[in-house]
């Protein structure tokens, strides 16, 4: 893989060839400010949030001493987010644009393994400080900001890169209905259903009329038209049968090659030998894997990424019963040792 298809992948480089044919989007380039803010991985404190109330009476206790008698404890002292009101107004112009409720990227990955942190648990996003919250959560988001080259085999220095949200209209896209598609020298190789943790009864049975939309959709409207000659193609058919780009991303390992292998992939071989799910070759077509029931059901990929839900519960203070819990627990268990230390006095 060449850096330079790393680049062809970024969002702004295919949404102006592409538009007609994919979800509605809005590129606003972000300020150094803001990324130097997204990789400091201090405290998580999400700026944009109009509740600061707190913050602000710790912060303007400096020039009030009275004010301070509450407080001599510096550890107590709240950390306080940054602000960016410029860039605020231009993301919450565009969310408005876009319909009150957007899914996040950055140049070229969403924060997929971070929508557990978010309250919905998911990756719909209403205001920035949604989308700090999900993007300061996310390696997916560190990858693009700190080696988006990695893994590429050219020893040419690192293009530069200016870094842009992507707002894309949120849409509900069901999961059986995403397919990956591997496309070689110009052509679609192989297709894999994207979401390959479920078994979904109708990629079976549609499996042919499923192939044959793909391969219009390419031909028609994506073939020649990408600046590469090697690329992974993320597309979704909506009920009504329509076709929809999602997302290109580069050949190579960085993109997850699902149910089948880059070994397989690159060299060609054992693409349509049959596999544990199941693999079927139309005539000159491309290879085609989905997930059957006979495969047990796979846990999420992104599961890894998580914490305990009940550390979660506790910090954010979503579950207030397991906070009050948790404080009785601690109460009870410092009169235990202070007891214990009475009881060591002669
Ligand atoms: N506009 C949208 N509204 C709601 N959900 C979306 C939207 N766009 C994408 N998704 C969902 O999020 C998933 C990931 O989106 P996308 O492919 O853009 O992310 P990515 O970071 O490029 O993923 P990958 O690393 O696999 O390439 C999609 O499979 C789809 O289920
Ligand atoms: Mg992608």
């Amino acid at each position: 893989m060449k850096k330079e298809q790393v680049v062809n992948c970024q969002f702004s480089v295919w949404y102006p060839l592409f538009k007609k044919h994919t979800i509605k989007s809005l590129i606003l380039p972000i300020p150094q400010n803001v990324i130097d803010y997204l990789l400091d991985d201090g405290t998580l404190v999400v700026s944009g949030s109009e509740n600061n109330d707190s913050q602000t009476q710790i912060n303007n206790s400096d020039s009030d001493e009275e004010d301070v008698q509450w407080t001599d404890d510096e550890t107590t002292t709240a950390v306080k987010a940054p602000e960016f009101p410029e860039f605020n107004i231009k993301v919450q112009e565009a969310i408005n644009v876009l319909g009150g409720c957007v899914f996040p990227k950055l140049n070229w990955s969403a924060p997929r393994d971070a929508n557990w942190i978010a309250l919905n648990s998911s990756l719909q996003c209403q205001s920035l400080s949604d989308i700090f919250l999900v993007f300061k959560s996310s390696d997916f988001i560190t990858h693009d900001l700190t080696q988006p080259f990695l893994h590429c085999s050219d020893d040419s220095p690192d293009p530069a890169i200016n870094y842009e949200l992507v707002l894309r209209k949120w849409s509900e896209l069901i999961p059986g209905a995403e397919f990956r598609c591997f496309v070689k020298e110009n052509k679609v190789i192989a297709i894999s259903q994207r979401d390959y943790t479920q078994h979904y009864q109708h990629i079976a049975k549609q499996e042919a009329s499923i192939s044959s939309s793909i391969l219009e959709f390419f031909r028609d409207h994506i073939q020649y038209r990408f600046p590469d000659e090697d690329f992974v193609l993320d597309v979704y058919r909506d009920s009504s049968g329509r076709m929809w780009l999602i997302d290109f991303n580069p050949f190579g390992e960085v993109t997850d090659s699902l149910l089948f292998t880059w070994e397989e992939l690159t060299s060609g071989k054992n693409l349509t030998e049959s596999q544990t799910q199941e693999d079927t070759t139309l005539q000159d077509g491309p290879a085609f894997r989905y997930t059957t029931s006979e495969v047990t059901v796979q846990p999420s990929p992104c599961l890894s990424y998580r914490i305990p839900r009940d550390f979660l519960d506790l910090t954010t203070g979503e579950d207030a019963h397991k906070l009050i819990d948790f404080l009785k627990l601690k109460k009870g268990q410092q009169e235990e040792e202070s007891s214990d230390e009475e009881g060591d006095e002669p």
